[in-house]
């Protein structure tokens, strides 16, 4: 499997950006261990309801603080205290900052050197999100949101957990400019196209016939930065939305998860709302399968035999790797990348099809 320096991205291994590291729901039983960025993490909900990050090992004597289900302390459910949590060998106590704040057999201070990074983290449409950062600054920008998600008249999501998949992430978001797999791949060829690059945001707009659908498929979807798409999509009288997450967990190996918000009938759902909007996420999984199917098969292409009608494979390229760079330095690739990109062989989305997105990313 190829790599980060392999495509060329770089100096930073893994990118910056917001990614999801587990479902909500996930932190529900107990603290987790997790694994993403090529290190290990410990994820759980503090009391209060927060989801907190920290690094794994603690600094006592190496434990991994979330991996242990047989110690007492763990059995006895009094890992938690508050938002901190105890490491399951000897009782250390780290606070959801990350620094130490108990040694149950000392009284002195706690050395301030055995702090763990923490992580910042966010709980949002059932998903907990990290900002990772290889040069450990704050986020740039907060996580995306829906805001049907707090609208009862849609049916929330529970993730379809895809697990790992040996390819780069770079491969994932070429599909944002392929503009010529929607026929083959998914069976609805688009009639338009077109990219949008603007900051963290890559945004594809298209529309084509689908066979399946019988009807035609109008879609708007976009990255916010280089882990979490949110795709809007209208077949006939349907909307709805999709979530396609990707998150490095080793140097090209990413761990993808998906799911789709559907509109309701009543208020509270009826069964049936709830099964039509399982039929629904089911519907676009299927759709997903096939990327992901090429995906699990293909030989990474670290270089495309670009024709003129593909789709900006490389302006999407260039977007995805400022967030390989220091932030400083992602103005440079978007000086180059940033713009709006057609298809020699396809329209341009008319206004109709530019009013799905109205309210979308900030606009
Ligand atoms: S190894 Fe964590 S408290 Fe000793
Ligand atoms: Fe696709």
């Amino acid at each position: 499997m190829a790599k980060s320096a392999d495509y060329s991205l770089g100096p930073a291994v893994f990118p910056r950006g917001w990614f999801i590291v587990a479902e909500s729901s996930e932190l529900d039983s107990g603290p987790l261990a997790v694994r993403f960025f090529g290190q290990d993490f410990a994820l759980y909900r503090g009391e209060s309801g927060i989801p907190v990050m920290l690094d794994a090992y603690c600094a006592h004597m190496g434990t991994h603080i979330a991996a242990s289900t047989s110690a007492m302390i763990v059995q006895n459910g009094k890992q938690i205290e508050g938002d901190s949590i105890r490491c399951p060998y000897h009782g250390w106590r780290y606070g959801p900052d990350g620094q130490l704040n108990d040694i149950p057999y000392h009284d002195g201070p706690c050395p301030k050197s055995a702090a763990l990074k923490s992580w910042p983290v966010r709980d949002v449409m059932g998903c907990v999100m990290m900002w990772h950062d290889p040069e450990g600054g704050e986020p740039d920008y907060e996580p995306p949101c829906l805001q049907e998600w707090d609208d009862p008249t849609w049916v929330r999501w529970e993730l379809d957990h895809l697990g790992e998949i040996e390819i780069h992430g770079q491969e994932i978001l070429d599909n944002m400019a392929d503009a010529q797999h929607l026929g083959p791949t998914h069976g609805a060829p688009c009639e338009y196209f077109e990219n949008e690059i603007d900051g963290h945001l890559c945004i594809q707009r298209q529309g084509g016939f689908h066979q399946g659908y019988d009807a035609m498929l109008t879609t708007t979807t976009w990255y916010t930065g280089p882990g979490i798409l949110l795709s809007k999509q209208e077949f006939g009288e349907v909307l709805t939305f999709e979530l396609i997450a990707n998150t490095p967990v080793d140097d090209g190996v990413s761990k993808v998860w998906h799911a789709a918000l559907a509109q309701a009938q009543t208020v509270p759902h009826s069964e049936e709302d709830i099964a039509n909007a399982k039929d629904i996420q089911a519907g676009a999984l299927q759709a997903f399968a096939a990327d992901f199917d090429v995906w699990r098969h293909k030989r990474s292409a670290i270089r495309i035999m670009q024709m003129p009608n593909d789709g900006p494979f490389k302006m999407v390229r260039k977007w995805f790797a400022q967030f390989y760079d220091l932030r400083e330095n992602a103005g440079k690739y978007l000086d180059e990348a940033a713009g709006v990109y057609h298809v020699p062989s396809l329209e341009v989305p008319d206004a109709a099809a530019r009013e799905l997105e109205i309210g979308l990313f900030g606009r």
